[in-house]
């Protein structure tokens, strides 16, 4: 009998979803295809200073939990996301009044608390997520604003306090678009390297769409994989509805410009980053059903591998043909 080929299977590096515990726990088909097709787990909102942490004394590990012990029962790598972010922060730390020593101390609270309390349920983090803009400069979140830009260096100080053994990673989008801020991302692994600080690895988010340049792509690979370190691509998805129209229907010429998109980028992956350095490539959700993308653009979209029936699309092909070895 033919053995099917999965996603996991074929590929010689972790594959990973972001997940959400309520599809995970209300809905068969959702939990069946992460337990076939995939080999690491990312929490989309659940580990997020907003839902972790609601109150300054209490953490909330509910959903967190459903996800963590998915993972590891499953025997799936458990990836963390995000410990320190300017989105989804809760009412509480916007509305913080405190010194500047108030504000390391919540900081530095925060990152050991909840590193703690996955430390061997957890393989990696998202230490830092998304601080800087477009134009290579930081971006003026809350956390530069209290607590000036070296709160980068010692939130992975921190993390790394709470938890030796976890691997730590610096996320970011756009590096395949802006060259500036590649190359910020770059500098501030340099500095942190001649520094001492601990980084294991960076994220590129890789939230694209079909008429993205492969060789943007595969430029951004390169130069983040000459880092020596991890390399992580971490929120894959890919858009088709560019001109974000309602009611919008794909073409056949579109579904096969999605799936050679999903190959070329699996394929630079593999045969660009070396296989020391690769952490996997994870898509930001499952199935077109479950993506953030039509709330966030308020247009419909179809960006992953799988239809809103968890049906394998072209896209699908062309990802499990670029993972093959
Ligand atoms: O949970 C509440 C619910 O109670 C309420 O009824 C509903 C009404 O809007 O909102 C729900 O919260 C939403 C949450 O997603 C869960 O669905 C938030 O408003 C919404 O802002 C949140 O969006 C998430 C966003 O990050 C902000 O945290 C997206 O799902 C998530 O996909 C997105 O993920 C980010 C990554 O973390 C970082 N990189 C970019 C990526 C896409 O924006």
């Amino acid at each position: 009998t033919p053995v099917t080929s999965t996603l996991r299977s074929v590929a010689s590096f972790p594959v990973g979803a972001a997940i959400n515990p309520s599809l995970l726990t209300g809905k068969p088909l959702y939990r069946q295809t992460l337990e076939t097709e995939f080999s690491s787990i990312t929490s989309e909102n659940h580990l997020k200073m907003r839902q972790v942490h609601p109150e300054k004394d209490r953490y909330d590990w509910s959903g967190g939990n459903t996800i963590v012990d998915f993972a590891n029962q499953t025997g799936k790598r458990m990836h963390g996301h995000a410990l320190v972010w300017h989105q989804s922060v809760p009412d509480w730390v916007t509305q913080f009044k405190g010194d500047s020593l108030a504000w390391e101390n919540l900081l530095r609270d925060h990152i050991t608390t909840v590193v703690k309390q996955y430390k061997g349920k957890i393989a990696s983090w998202d230490v830092v997520n998304e601080a800087f803009l477009d134009d290579g400069t930081l971006r003026p979140t809350l956390w530069l604003q209290n607590l000036g830009p070296g709160y980068m260096a010692r939130s992975f100080q921190y993390a790394r306090q709470a938890d030796p053994a976890v691997k730590l990673f610096y996320n970011e989008y756009g590096q395949e678009y802006s060259a500036k801020k590649l190359a910020a991302v770059l500098a501030m692994v340099a500095d942190f390297r001649k520094r001492n600080i601990p980084i294991d690895g960076v994220g590129l988010q890789m939230h694209t769409n079909i008429d993205h340049p492969d060789a943007q792509i595969e430029n951004a690979i390169r130069q983040t994989a000459a880092t020596g370190l991890l390399v992580h691509i971490s929120e894959l998805d890919v858009r088709v509805n560019q001109a974000k129209t309602a009611n919008f229907s794909p073409t056949d010429a579109l579904w096969q410009r999605q799936k050679a998109k999903y190959q070329a980028i699996a394929t630079a992956y593999r045969t660009i980053v070396p296989p020391a350095q690769q952490h996997g490539i994870t898509t930001w959700n499952v199935s077109d059903a479950d993506s953030w993308i039509p709330s966030f653009c308020q247009c419909n979209d179809f960006p992953l591998p799988f239809d809103k029936d968890f049906k394998k699309k072209a896209a699908y092909d062309g990802f499990l043909t670029g993972l093959k070895p």
